[in-house]
């Protein structure tokens, strides 16, 4: 991951340099990667009319972009053909369960010996309401989809950088969040009551913005204070007979100490466009779209052959591959539409303008670090009631365990026992497959006291490390959306790029499926004229 380019440091060039660096590195505190505020625009498959019957179209990567374009493609009559490095189909949309093998460049070869049933979506794995082209094709495809659970107020934060008697501890994030608004509300509503502000608001109005306060911050009208809010819980819960519930809100965490835990970082993690509270997931395993798409385009698609040169002329493209028998070939056709991720393929020779080489090396690829750790028992469940969501800590090196939002109350299930970014993710990465589970480990055991007894298997994945993806997603700074991007949005000759890196959904399924949709309406325009 070397960069050549002289121009200031800049967000991409610091992705290059932790790569090259390795395992070292400063440590960033990643929460809000977890917000990254990106829409999705496209809401279903461009209406094209016409036919592409006659012509053919090399597709280079069968991952979600690539079996979007030969989905569509060929439902319109062209002649798809799709070469894929891996021996499956869906790219960086894998589940690994029992049978699933990885080995990451330089690493040692990790057989995934979860039980039958039990899984990792250790690529995607959760789709926002707003992907309604993701959706589309779920729909389309009937694979049928559950609520991923990403926000849970009764899940913990644990803070350990921040000081006070918090610090260190578990703590519901609905007590952090009730409290911070409680007390926030009370010192706002008194200062206002006090008339201490100086508000651009009439004497009616200063009331009306205190009556807020007051509901908003579950706050005595009579003297402006809280002291708890029901929905962050009772000291004694409500029951049956002699049990009286609520007599008696349990206490407020005091303002200063959860300020000084530093624990409200957490509260705007979920808050960004793509982290809405709908999210979804495929029952049984992202890779289920995948399958999707395979069953119906899986016959066009020639499995374990590595694309080495990408060449066009006059009269169409030709692709020079060779298979995993070792075997060197050629592909001819009319049009290509490439979905090989940024990071690979700069790497390869194509017959591309040195405008979009030169754009290529302006994207940098997010290092990205998961584990999943399979439990014996579901004790987040049994003994916290935590049903699904994400334990978030102030340590890069883990980022948040996430629990599972599926198989409720099952025997087992398996947890995401880190997702790191940034220097954690290359840190990390740097360790042995059972390093990186004892890693997960010892960090779950400080939050939850039954982790270490229930842990039975790992399976993790370091994206910037796996060939053929070089990275867990593109990431553009601002410059390079400005000065590179365009470039590699047009088609070059007969060449058309496609993938999540040509979009501004970077890191989700939405932005390949619709880069593809927006690439294939361009490529039949130009077939069709
Ligand atoms: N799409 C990635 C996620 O959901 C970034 O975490």
């Amino acid at each position: 991951m070397a960069d050549a380019s002289p121009k200031p440091a800049s967000r991409r060039q610091f992705l290059y340099q932790l790569g090259a660096i390795g395992g070292a590195g400063a440590v960033l505190a990643g929460l809000e990667v977890l917000g990254m505020p990106m829409a999705s625009a496209q809401t279903a498959p461009p209406a094209l009319t016409g036919s592409g019957t006659g012509k053919r179209v090399v597709i280079l990567g069968a991952g979600v972009g690539g079996l979007t374009a030969a989905y569509e493609l060929s439902r319109l009559g062209y002649d798809c053909r799709v070469i894929e490095a891996r021996s499956f189909a869906g790219g960086r949309c894998q589940t690994a369960r029992a049978g699933f093998s990885l080995t990451e460049l330089g690493g040692e070869a990790q057989h995934c010996a979860f039980d039958d049933g039990q899984y990792i979506n250790h690529g995607p794995w959760r789709i926002p309401f707003n992907h309604q082209s993701t959706l589309h094709y779920t729909k389309e495809f009937g694979v049928p989809l559950e609520v991923m659970v990403n926000d849970n107020d009764a899940s913990y934060v644990m803070f350990e950088g921040g000081s006070g008697p918090l610090a260190g501890k578990p703590v519901r994030k609905a007590h952090v969040a009730a409290d911070m608004r409680g007390h926030t509300a009370e010192l706002l509503a008194k200062a206002v009551r006090g008339g201490q502000l100086d508000l651009p608001l009439s004497a009616e109005d200063r009331e009306m913005f205190v009556s807020y306060l007051v509901r908003e911050g579950y706050l005595s009208s009579k003297d402006l204070s809280y002291s708890g809010a029901d929905g962050r819980g009772y000291d004694l819960w409500p029951g049956a007979l002699t049990d009286p519930g609520p007599g008696k809100l349990s206490a407020p965490l005091p303002m200063a100490d959860v300020l000084h835990s530093k624990a409200w970082r957490t509260l705007r993690s979920v808050a960004g466009f793509t982290q809405q509270r709908t999210m979804f997931q495929p029952v049984g395993g992202m890779d289920r779209i995948a399958a999707g798409f395979a069953a119906k385009v899986g016959h066009m698609i020639q499995y374990g052959t590595v694309v080495e040169r990408i060449g066009q002329g006059d009269g169409g493209v030709e692709v020079a591959w060779v298979d995993a028998a070792g075997q060197r070939g050629t592909t001819k056709a009319d049009y290509c539409v490439c979905t090989i991720p940024l990071s690979v393929l700069r790497h390869i020779d194509a017959a591309l303008p040195d405008g979009m080489k030169q754009a290529m090396a302006e994207v940098a690829y997010q290092p990205v670090g998961k584990i999943g750790l399979q439990m014996k028992r579901r004790f987040w469940e049994e003994d916290h009631y935590i049903y699904g969501g994400h334990v978030y800590t102030d340590n890069a090196d883990i980022g948040s365990i996430s629990l599972p939002s599926w198989n409720w109350q099952g025997a087992k299930g398996t947890v995401l026992g880190y997702y790191q970014f940034d220097a954690a993710a290359i840190k990390v990465s740097a360790m042995t497959p059972a390093e990186r589970m004892e890693f997960a480990t010892a960090f779950g055991q400080r939050v939850f006291p039954q982790y270490r007894e229930n842990v039975e298997a790992a399976f993790s994945v370091a994206w910037h490390r796996v060939q053929y993806s070089m990275g867990g997603w593109a990431e553009w700074d601002d410059e390079g959306r400005r000065t590179a991007y365009p470039a590699l949005c047009e088609p070059a000759g007969r060449i058309y790029l496609a993938g999540e890196h040509l979009s501004y959904l970077t890191g989700w399924q939405a932005g390949a499926i619709e880069s593809a949709w927006l690439q294939i309406a361009k490529l039949h325009r130009q077939a069709s004229a």
